[in-house]
């Protein structure tokens, strides 16, 4: 076979490998998925400065997201049911982000737990919540994540209802999986995937099943989370959660400077411009075309990264030439998962740093602490 060159060898390789259900759960947004396409298509328009005649040599692209030194400034971002594009999804990538030195973060909804993941890694993790009803819940959740020494918090946001997908609806996604002629001719025709499923007990979702009372399967997510999900999440709450958690807060989901002026007073410590990847408001604007307001308007007093839409390298110099002090990366992490596991998590991350490297050379930078406007042609 082939070796995968871009982001989307890795995907056309996912496509072949994780059944369809699972592959339509990662590749798609909600109703029209105009915001999920112009997430990426938005990053065309935009033009870098070709540059020569520079010394090239001894380049860097290390840098700090919240302190923490990374390899690159690409984190990997919260996604729910990892696992189930790959048995142990979620263990095998934070193991590759580990390896390769960037942060991972682990979703409320996600397939290993929180202490699995803590049991397959040496160095702390981040941490997604969502905030539930059941408050009492959500206290036990980051009790969790503070004993597995996670060393930041990812509060999202935007998701206090559920954007609608229709593949979701349509394919009658659910984890475990249903066990109807459909899906099993979906996971049939996927044998490598389904070897993976049969040697691993973690088929459901590890920070919830078993820790609600009442609940020992999820077997509807849209469901569940109409009934649990918070609609009357506001910016107490984000207060609430604060004093609870006491260490580093990343505020999730921001895409109005409004609501960046308000997340910078929380003392938060950085936000993420974010429209989910285009699963929650179809109709948003994509994220790129709107990080660098946000950035102009508080990036001096709060740590603004952003994520929608990075497929290469060269979209990750141009969030960052834009104000983002680092990025996120959802599919492309999980396209590499469900075409090859750990390592094809490594490749996702090799392939997005070489781009990133060489094309930083070519606008004639050395170090990418250094990206900035200058680099870009201006409108
Ligand atoms: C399959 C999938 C599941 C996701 N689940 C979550 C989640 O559980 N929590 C969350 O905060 N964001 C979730 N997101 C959004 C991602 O954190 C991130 O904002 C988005 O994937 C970035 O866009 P990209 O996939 O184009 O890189 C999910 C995204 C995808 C694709």
């Amino acid at each position: 076979m082939t070796e995968p060159l871009t982001i989307n060898d890795l995907k056309n390789r996912a496509q072949r490998r994780v059944p369809k259900m699972f592959f339509d759960y990662a590749d798609s947004g909600s109703w029209t998925e105009t915001t999920y396409r112009a997430n990426e298509a938005d990053f065309a328009d935009i033009k870098l400065r070709q540059r020569v005649l520079v010394d090239m040599t001894n380049r860097s692209l290390k840098s700090t997201m919240l302190g923490e030194e990374v390899a690159m400034p690409v984190a990997l971002a919260p996604t729910g049911m990892t696992g189930m594009q790959h048995a142990n999804g979620e263990m095998l990538a934070a193991q590759a982000a580990e390896e390769f030195g960037v942060p991972f973060t682990l979703s409320t909804m996600s397939i290993c737990s929180i202490e699995d993941v803590a049991s397959a890694t040496k160095k702390p993790f981040w941490f997604q919540l969502y905030v539930m009803r059941d408050r009492g819940f959500v206290e036990s959740l980051l009790e969790r994540a503070k004993a597995a020494k996670c060393s930041a918090l990812v509060l999202t946001l935007d998701l206090q209802v559920l954007g609608q997908r229709h593949k979701d609806i349509r394919n009658g996604l659910s984890a475990p999986p249903k066990f109807t002629p459909k899906h099993v001719w979906q996971m049939a025709t996927r044998p490598a995937w389904c070897m993976g499923m049969l040697g691993t007990k973690r088929r459901s979702f590890g920070n919830i099943v078993g820790h609600v009372k009442g609940v020992g399967d999820l077997s509807s997510l849209a469901s569940w989370t109409a009934d649990q999900f918070d609609p009357q999440l506001s910016w107490d709450d984000v207060e609430w959660i604060r004093q609870r958690w006491g260490g580093k807060l990343i505020l999730k989901g921001i895409m109005d400077s409004k609501d960046a002026e308000i997340a910078a007073k929380t003392g938060a410590d950085a936000l993420i411009v974010s429209n989910h990847g285009g699963r929650q408001l179809d109709g948003a604007p994509s994220s790129i075309s709107v990080v660098e307001e946000i950035a102009d308007t508080v990036g001096e007093r709060i740590e603004v990264f952003m994520d929608g839409g990075i497929r290469s390298g060269q979209d990750v110099l141009k969030a960052l030439c834009l104000g983002a002090k680092g990025v996120f990366i959802g599919r492309p992490f999980l396209y590499g998962l469900g075409a090859g596991g750990r390592q094809g998590v490594s490749k996702a991350l090799d392939i997005i740093a070489k781009e990133l490297d060489t094309t930083m050379a070519l606008c004639g930078r050395r170090d990418i602490r250094t990206a900035d406007k200058s680099m870009l042609y201006r409108k």
